[in-house]
């Protein structure tokens, strides 16, 4: 049973109150704790306890007062004007079928009441068969989410340390699994869950097609010479000549040589290019080729094709991409190329019931993307669009939420759950925000321990955010 705590006083409205707690009470209520609302004006409300206050009349400070002459003098003021407030934010009126929006004022004089640690308050949230992690500091009050909301995506933040790859190894790919999605993860560091889960492709292993190599090729050398993004014959050339030569199993210096020479001859083959012109595209390759070493395509040799991971993930449950071996770049190719085949899936209007994991986030949708960054972020929102129709689920991890530590702004606006952990000191003006609509001060933000986040979002049956942590199995 729910313990008595306090009644509401005076000026309640009907998302918010404050308690007065009863005497002794002030030593069980705690910031994020649960309470029941008895409101004298109609039906029970779920509300959580957000901002105490200790207030003593005798000991008010900004005039000199008596009680300040006393404090002055080292005695203390009596405690008999002591009381202890608590300001309530409501999650909603109890139903029948969980929780709704509550339009009845609270009346004061309502009394308040602490769920204690056995009778969960959780199933007030409504009927789920699914769970992430746990109600703060109470490990068995498991916090149920709506299934239907997974592919509306979902974004955890936090600074370094914070336990982002923790939340998403531990709880959020076991909660994907559950709802019946087959689960691709980018590991960027190659550490976080390659040795946890199986099988794991390293990005050699994965084939790259042609249009993407040609991508990652113009990015090592701005573009071939050409500005950026535009289109270009050196570079069409390379492509021409990547499709038409035998270049994959081969030994890199070969394979190198045969698209260069493959390439020279589709530039003076050209017809009607005048031939100056056709002098500086020969000059553009050559010295593109010098970027473009026999190392280069070594990174491109790799057999396993997109669809084959697909249809593993699809045996397997799960599949890591380990990118711990390979520059920023090759990296950011292999995405594109296992994406690609996804977008393409969905876009023959296949459900694909897959969830992509996508680790260290800003290195593929930062604020401000340049060369392949800006193919990656839009094939972020393609996805993010086509995936709420076709089953696809986008996961993204990042220690910044907003501005030149966040995440791309176009990709987070479809991010429509969010788990907050501690945040880095320059996104305070973002945690302002979240403080100004749920009580939820900055400062909490800023010193969250590991492993805790606020959920708030589509997923979650509350409307207002819930504080959530985790154990480590
Ligand atoms: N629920 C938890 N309980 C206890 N400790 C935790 C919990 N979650 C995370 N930690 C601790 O926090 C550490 C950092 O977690 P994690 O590697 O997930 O951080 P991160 O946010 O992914 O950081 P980075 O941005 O650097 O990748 C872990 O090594 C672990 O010790
Ligand atoms: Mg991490």
């Amino acid at each position: 049973m729910p313990i008595p705590i306090g009644i509401v006083g005076s000026g309640a409205s009907e998302s918010s109150a404050v308690v007065v707690l009863y005497d002794g009470m002030e030593k069980e209520v705690k910031n994020e704790s649960l309470v029941l609302v008895r409101n004298k004006n109609g039906a029970n409300v779920l509300a959580v306890c957000r901002g105490g206050l200790g207030i003593n009349e005798s000991l008010r400070t900004g005039a000199y007062t008596p009680g300040v002459a006393y404090a002055k003098s080292r005695r203390i003021p009596s405690s008999v004007k002591e009381y202890f407030l608590f300001k309530l934010q409501v999650i909603g009126e109890i139903t029948e079928n969980g929780i709704s929006q509550n339009r009845m004022i609270i009346a004061p004089t309502s009394i308040v009441e602490l769920f204690t640690d056995e009778d969960s308050p959780m199933h007030y949230l409504g009927k789920s068969e699914l769970f992430i992690g746990h109600y703060w500091g109470k490990p068995n009050w498991k916090v149920p989410v709506l299934k239907e909301y997974i592919n509306y995506h979902i974004g955890v933040f936090g600074v370094t340390g914070s336990g982002k790859s923790y939340l998403t190894r531990y709880e959020i790919i076991p909660l994907l699994r559950n709802a019946g999605y087959d689960v691709i993860v980018m590991d960027w560091k190659g550490s976080d869950y390659a040795p946890y889960f199986e099988p794991t492709f390293t990005l050699d292993q994965i084939k790259i097609d042609n249009m993407t190599v040609v991508r990652y090729f113009g990015a090592l050398t701005k573009n071939f010479h050409y500005i950026d993004r535009e289109e270009n014959p050196v570079a069409a050339a390379v492509e021409t000549a990547l499709r038409q030569v035998e270049w994959r199993g081969r030994d890199p210096a070969e394979s190198r040589q045969l698209v260069l020479q493959k390439a020279k001859q589709i530039i003076l083959n050209s017809p009607g290019v005048k031939e100056d012109t056709k002098t500086l595209q020969l000059n553009r390759l050559e010295s593109s080729f010098e970027i473009i070493t026999e190392e280069e395509f070594e990174r491109f040799l790799g057999t396993i094709e997109p669809w084959e991971i697909v249809q593993k993930v699809k045996e397997k449950g799960v599949v890591v991409i380990d990118m711990s071996k390979g520059i920023k770049e090759q990296k950011l190719s292999v995405f594109i190329a296992i994406t690609k085949y996804l977008k393409r899936l969905m876009e023959r209007k296949q459900t694909l019931n897959i969830a992509l994991v996508i680790d260290e986030g800003p290195q593929y949708a930062p604020w401000q993307p340049r060369g392949i960054e800006r193919d990656t972020t839009d094939m972020i929102i393609d996805l993010c669009a086509l995936g709420r129709s076709y089953g696809l689920s986008i996961v993204i991890l990042s220690q910044g939420m907003a501005g030149e530590i966040g995440l791309n702004a176009a990709v987070r606006r479809n991010l429509n759950t969010q788990f907050i952990g501690r945040i880095h000191p320059l996104d305070v003006e973002e945690a302002q925000k979240l403080a100004a609509s749920y009580y939820i001060s900055p400062e909490t933000l800023l010193t969250l321990p590991e492993g805790h986040f606020y959920f708030l979002g589509r997923m979650n049956p509350s409307p207002i955010p819930l504080l959530i942590s985790f154990q480590l199995r």
